[in-house]
């Protein structure tokens, strides 16, 4: 108890000694902080100015090798890096997903295909007219032989099927073997992506 007591008694004075030193604590610490900060900063300098001198004795040397590296690697690098690591890292873990990433459909690229290869014979502004083809503005979906005005081929008023995606995709690989006797000449995409690009574009055409 006699602790407690006198611990109270000097606590008045106490106080002040207390907050005098804590300053003093602080201000020494700071001081000291202030200091290892600068060192830290020199010792930065110090470090980077070593890894400068090291990379500036070693530059020279590979200098050449490293200017001319970056260069081959940006030409030749790029392609074989989507090829390659498509089947390496993610063949494995997802199949499917290998192969939808690598071709995501490109609406941009299929609108200009179309434009290609299709306006010849086909309009695809809403209420557009016939060519030799019929219009085909909002055509995924549609029922097959979907233009009431145009005059189909038995083949193709009789295909009594539904262009979604798929059969669309199918359709413009063969269109004449898939709709035998059709009268659309056109041969067909060879290219998967082609497909893909122009079906992506029909899709947009709602
Ligand atoms: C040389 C002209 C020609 C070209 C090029 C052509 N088509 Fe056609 N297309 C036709 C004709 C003609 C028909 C009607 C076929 C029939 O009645 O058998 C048709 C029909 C279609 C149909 C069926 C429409 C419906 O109402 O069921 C689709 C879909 C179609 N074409 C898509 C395309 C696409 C996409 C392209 C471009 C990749 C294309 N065509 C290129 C002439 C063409």
């Amino acid at each position: 108890m006699g602790g407690v007591v006198s611990a109270a008694a000097s606590g008045a004075t106490g106080i002040g000694q207390d907050t005098e030193a804590l300053i003093r604590a602080r201000q020494a610490r700071m001081r000291q902080e202030v200091l290892l900060a600068k060192l830290h900063d020199e010792a930065r300098l110090h470090a980077s100015q070593e890894w400068d001198k090291e990379n500036g004795e070693s530059q020279p040397a590979a200098a050449p090798p490293a200017a001319s590296k970056p260069k081959k690697k940006k030409k030749t690098e790029k392609p074989p890096d989507k090829a390659a690591k498509a089947p390496e890292t993610t063949a494995k873990d997802a199949p499917a997903a290998a192969s939808a990433p690598a071709e995501p459909a490109d609406t941009a690229r299929g609108a200009t295909l179309f434009k290609a290869k299709c306006a010849a014979c086909h309009t695809c502004n809403e209420g557009g007219p016939s060519k030799q083809g019929p219009n085909l503005y909002s055509i995924i979906g549609a029922q097959t032989a979907h233009d009431k005005a145009y005059k189909y081929t038995k083949a193709m008023s009789s295909f009594n099927s539904t262009w979604t995606e798929e059969t669309m995709l199918s359709f413009l690989a063969k269109p004449k073997e898939v709709v035998k006797g059709t009268s659309m000449a056109f041969p067909g995409f060879k290219k998967e992506k082609d497909r893909v690009d122009v079906v992506a574009y029909l899709s947009t055409l709602k």
